[in-house]
This record gives structure tokens, sequence and C-alpha cells, in this order.
């Protein structure tokens, strides 16, 4: 959620600066920075909201050599100045960034600092405190405190801290949040996403839960809890660091929707041989050995498993259960014998995914999360990882990462049924359809302009809207739904369209906009019905419905693609109504209020 950075060994500030910058979306409620240039000096600055506050605040005086820095995204205690990080002990010798959640802190700071006055409301206070009162009450070394406190703490953790005694050190430890270690010529670097300092380096060591290092400018040493030498292997990273960049486009939201026809089009590549589907064999034979899928995700993930299951049910014939991490982690349900679980997770961070993770593997039950970021956590952590090979997504709200996770669970969907001997999987000729997909994304992105006219004509002024859909189109109106509320604040819900009769059509009033979704043979004629009842009471309709139900007036016919497919192309104006409507305002359409990219917290 928060976003950390750290460097030794070379003037920090600006690299500190522009590795907040990358990391921004990780959190964005206020940022601080901490410099030392070993000469006696040392500077902290902190400031609410973003990171150009920060750098307003910053004195030219204020450099270093040795710097630590932070964006936040708050959990404990509200977004102020007190409570950004770094936080620091009372006597001004540590300072420490930390990204995660600590769970007892309250207990360590009621047994152990019941002396000490607090500046923040921070758990992160404690932790920092804590090495304190250990470094001198048992005369430990910087390093050695930090280790002693670092055994009692219960929670998750990346942190960062510095000991203005010995300050060409930066002690780092890692548990359950992100931390990638890049190795530098003369400096070391420590970023929670490796993409904010790939202008820095491209070797990076993925460092585990439960490592703790002691880095200086030229030597790491990373150990485990206990003390023990750990050897963690510094591998070159293939990113292209371009996918990180907005290029030309105002927004990365815009600049990754019209990403998806190239994300199809590489998915069609690199998941097949010719025309054969190519996924890992030992994958493919643990799922079709199982007697029920579980797909675990949140968010937009989930709404991309909801479509998964219709796929994979279709296509294996094994019957799927769809969950929310967070309900499934504390509610586990009663399993098949043979269950296989899928986490689908664009980050590979989701700490709500990651409780359900650590159940399956503490039940030794197999497991395949399906990612879009190779070497995240609950890739590592599972028994196998299929990547959505999508390129970075930076935009809080996620797009390509939506379809890209679809069109892989249709590939796993295929070679599962093929393995099981299914002529309907065979029968799918889905490299076809993930190109008629490409093509039919493309023809719609480019046809942005239509959508942004609708967004100026029914969603400039109104405080809500609804999205309504049958079938695979009741999982994309969710997904509507979610994006148009995340990034532009209207109040938008999705409806299994039937439903809405049953009590919600209350609040259809004049110029309510409902987006309706047409793409179910089975039902396309009854969601025209629905479509009368609410226009009857005065909404504004917004119909997408694909080419073969498409009537005369329908404001976007989506083009032609298998019916169970179809998300790939409706969610497409959807994507593209959030941004305008949320463009159209002037809303910060990348960085939504009280969101994070990567949530890394339960
Ligand atoms: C919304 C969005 C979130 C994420 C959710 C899960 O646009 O991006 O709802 O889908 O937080 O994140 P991942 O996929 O990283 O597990």
């Amino acid at each position: 959620m928060c976003g950390i950075v750290g460097v030794v060994g070379k003037p920090a500030r600006d690299v500190l600066l522009n590795g907040l910058k990358n990391l921004e979306y990780r959190g964005y409620d206020s940022a601080g920075i901490y410099l030392n240039d070993l000469q006696g000096h040392q500077y902290l600055t902190k400031a609410v909201g973003r990171i150009k506050n920060l750098e307003a605040k910053l004195t030219p005086d204020e450099q270093g050599v040795v710097g630590i820095a932070h964006t936040r995204w708050a959990t404990h205690g509200k977004p102020t100045v007190a409570n950004a990080h770094p936080q620091y002990s009372s006597d001004n010798r540590f300072y420490l960034v930390h990204n995660g959640v600590i769970e007892n802190y309250a207990t360590l700071k009621n047994k152990y600092l019941s002396d000490v006055e607090f500046h923040s409301d921070t758990d992160t206070e404690v932790i920092v405190q804590l090495v304190d009162k250990f470094a001198r009450e048992d005369n430990l070394p910087a390093f050695a405190a930090f280790k002693k406190v670092l055994n009692l703490v219960e929670g998750s953790y990346a942190f960062l801290l510095v000991d203005n005694t010995e300050p060409d050190h930066i002690f780092i430890a890692k548990n359950k949040s992100p931390m990638m270690l890049g190795v530098g010529d003369g400096f070391n670097i420590i970023a929670s996403d490796a993409i904010s300092v790939l202008d820095q380096t491209r070797t990076f060591i993925d460092l585990h839960d439960g490592d703790v290092a002691d880095v200086t400018k030229d030597k790491i040493v990373i150990e485990d809890l206990q003390g023990n030498a750990v050897d963690r292997p510094a591998k070159e990273l293939d990113i292209d660091p371009n996918a990180s960049s907005k290029g030309t486009y105002e927004f990365f939201m815009l600049k990754e929707i019209d990403e998806q026809p190239a994300v199809m089009r590489r998915l069609a590549q690199d998941y097949f041989d010719g025309n054969n589907v190519k996924v890992d064999p030992a994958i493919v034979q643990a799922a079709a050995d199982s007697d029920r899928i579980y797909i675990l995700a949140a968010g937009t993930s989930y709404h991309a498993g909801l479509v998964g299951k219709n796929l994979l049910e279709k296509y294996t014939g094994i019957p799927v259960e769809v969950g929310l991490a967070s309900e499934f982690g504390y509610h586990f349900p009663r399993l098949s014998k043979k269950p296989f679980f899928i986490f689908l997770t664009q980050s590979g961070e989701t700490a709500d995914s990651r409780v359900v993770l650590t159940q399956v593997n503490d039940r030794q039950l197999p497991s395949l999360t399906i990612t879009n970021v190779e070497g995240s956590t609950l890739s590592r952590e599972a028994t196998y990882t299929m990547l959505l090979k999508a390129g970075p997504e930076i935009a809080v709200a996620s797009t390509k990462a939506y379809t890209a996770q679809v069109a892989v669970q249709a590939i796993l969907a295929k070679a599962v049924g093929e393995k099981l001997g299914l002529q309907v999987a065979r029968d799918f000729d889905l490299k076809h359809q993930l190109g008629l997909a490409a093509e039919g994304m493309q023809q719609l992105v480019d046809g942005k302009e239509k959508i942004d006219e609708l967004a100026k004509k029914y969603l400039a002024t109104t405080r809500n809207a609804f999205y309504i859909g049958r079938g695979v189109d009741y999982a994309v109106a969710l997904e509507g739904a979610l994006k148009l509320k995340e990034v532009s604040y209207i109040q938008t819900e999705g409806f299994a369209a039937a439903e809405l009769k049953h009590g919600t059509i209350a609040l259809i009033e004049k110029g309510t906009p409902v987006v309706a979704l047409i793409n179910d043979p089975a039902t396309a004629d009854l969601t025209r019905g629905n479509i009368r009842e609410v226009q009857s009471r005065g909404a504004n309709v917004i119909v997408f419905a694909a080419k073969e139900f498409a009537q005369p007036g329908d404001d976007v016919v989506l083009p032609q693609i298998e019916y169970y497919l179809s998300p790939l192309v409706t969610v497409v104006p959807a994507q593209l109504l959030a941004y305008y409507a949320s463009k159209n305002k002037g809303l910060d359409v990348d960085k939504p209020r009280n969101l994070a990219k990567s949530v890394t917290v339960e």
C-alpha cells in the first residue's frame, strides 16, 4: 500500500524523489524523506498530500548520500505530517520507514515503552522507539537492536532503518510486504517495487519473508532473524522501462486501456504453439485432477474470476466456486475432496488473497497464482504461476490486467478441457477468438470520442448510476460499476438486470443513468424488457449490445466474439466511460482518493 525507497552511496535526494514519484500509485496521502550527508548533517522533511508538496518543502541544502523515503496510505492515524514517515526515535538517532501493519504494536508499546512520549499515532513509531530503547539500554549496535525488535514483532512489514551514529548503513527487513534490493555500482538501492528504480539499476535481489539485511554502498549482508547468513542471488530484471512511462498520454489509465489489444495478441502468441494451446503440463495436470476449482481474488480480479468461472466450467466440466479472498480466508467453506485453488491477483501482493493461500499451503493443497508480477509474493508461495504478460499497470484502476485475467483463464480452461479429452475444448478456437478480441478492442478504443460524449451527456452531474446485465454481462456490470465509482466518485451499482425490480428500482428517477449490457443469447430479450422498465421510470439508458442483438439507437455495438469471452470487449467502453467521467470532472484519474494500487493490508 505504501511505497518505500532507500539509497546508500550516491546523491540521494533526486533518486529518492524520482523513486517516490514512481511509487506514488501505491499510496499518496502523505510523504517524507530523510537524508544524511555523512558529514554530520541529517534532514527530515514530511508533507501531507502528493510528492510535489514534499518537493516544495525541501530546501536546496537538504542533500545526502544516504536516504530513505516513503509515500503513505494511512492505516494507523490520519494523513498528517506527524503520522507521515519516516518515523523517528525521540532522541533523533533512528529513522524508519515502513510498509505494512504491525499487529501487536499496542502490546509492545504497553510492555516496553510506557515511559516514552510518542509524537504520532502510527504503529511504525513503536518500532523505531523500541529499536532505540534496546540499542541504548542493552548497549546493542543498531543491527542487533533491530533484529531483537523484529523477533518480537507480529505483522507485515518492509522496513528501512537508518542509525545516525552509523549513517552509512541502511538496515532492512521484510515480512509479507514487498521489497526489492537493487544492486548498483558503488551504491545500493531498496524499493517496494523494482519498476520505481529501473533508471538506477536492472540488477535486483529478491528478498524473502524473514530476511534482514545490513546494506552499505558496496556490501550487502543478508541474514535470517536468528542471525544465520542467507544467500539470495541477484538477477537481471527484463522489464521495458518505457512500459512504466506515460509517453504522450495524459493519464496511465487511458494508455493502459489502449494497450489491451496488444496484450491479447501477446497472450495469443506466448500461450500458443501454432494453434495449440501451450500451458505448463504440471499446471494442466493438477487442475485436471481436481474435482472442484476455487478462484480467490479481490475487487476487479474477483470480477475477472466470475467470468473465469463460466469459462472454466464450460470448457473443463469441473465445477468452479469464486470467492472474495477477504471472506474466504476467515470462513473457509467445506472443501471438495480434490480442490484446486486459483489466485487471481494483478499485483501478486494482495494481503487478503495471501491469507487464503497461507491456509491452502498449510493444508498442502495445490494452487496456481495468475498474476502480472513475476516473483511477487503470491507467485512465489503458490505451487504454480501463470503470468498475465500485460506489462506494468500503473493507474490505480485496473484495466488491462482484468482483460488479461479473463484471457489467461480461458487459456487454462482450454488446456485443461483438452487434457480431459473434451470435444468442446478441442473445438474452442481460442487463438482465433483472442485475435477477434484484439480487433474488437481496437475498434472500441478507436471510437473513444463517442464514449467521451456519453460521459459528458449522462455522467457530468449525476450522483448515482447503475450497470445492469445478465449472465457474464452481470459480471461485467459489477466491474463497470466498480470502475466508474472508483475513478469518478459517482455512486454506481452493478446489478443482475432482473433484480432491479425486486427493490432497487425504487432508486431510479428522472435522469438516473443506467448502462445496460446485452451479450447473453439466453436473455437478450429479457434485458430489453428490463431496460423498458427503467426507461419508463425516467432513466437515461446507455446500451452496449453485441452486434447480433443490437437495435437502432443502441449507443455502442460490440464487435462479434464468442459469448463467454464477450467481457473482453464489453468492458472496454465501460472502462472508457469511467475514464472520461473522471477526466471531465477534472479529477486525478490515475490516483483516485483513498485508494492504493497494491493492497498489502487486510
Ligand atoms: C480496482 C482494482 C482493485 C484490485 C484489487 C485486487 O480497479 O484494481 O479492485 O483489483 O485490489 O488487487 P490484485 O489484483 O492486485 O490482487
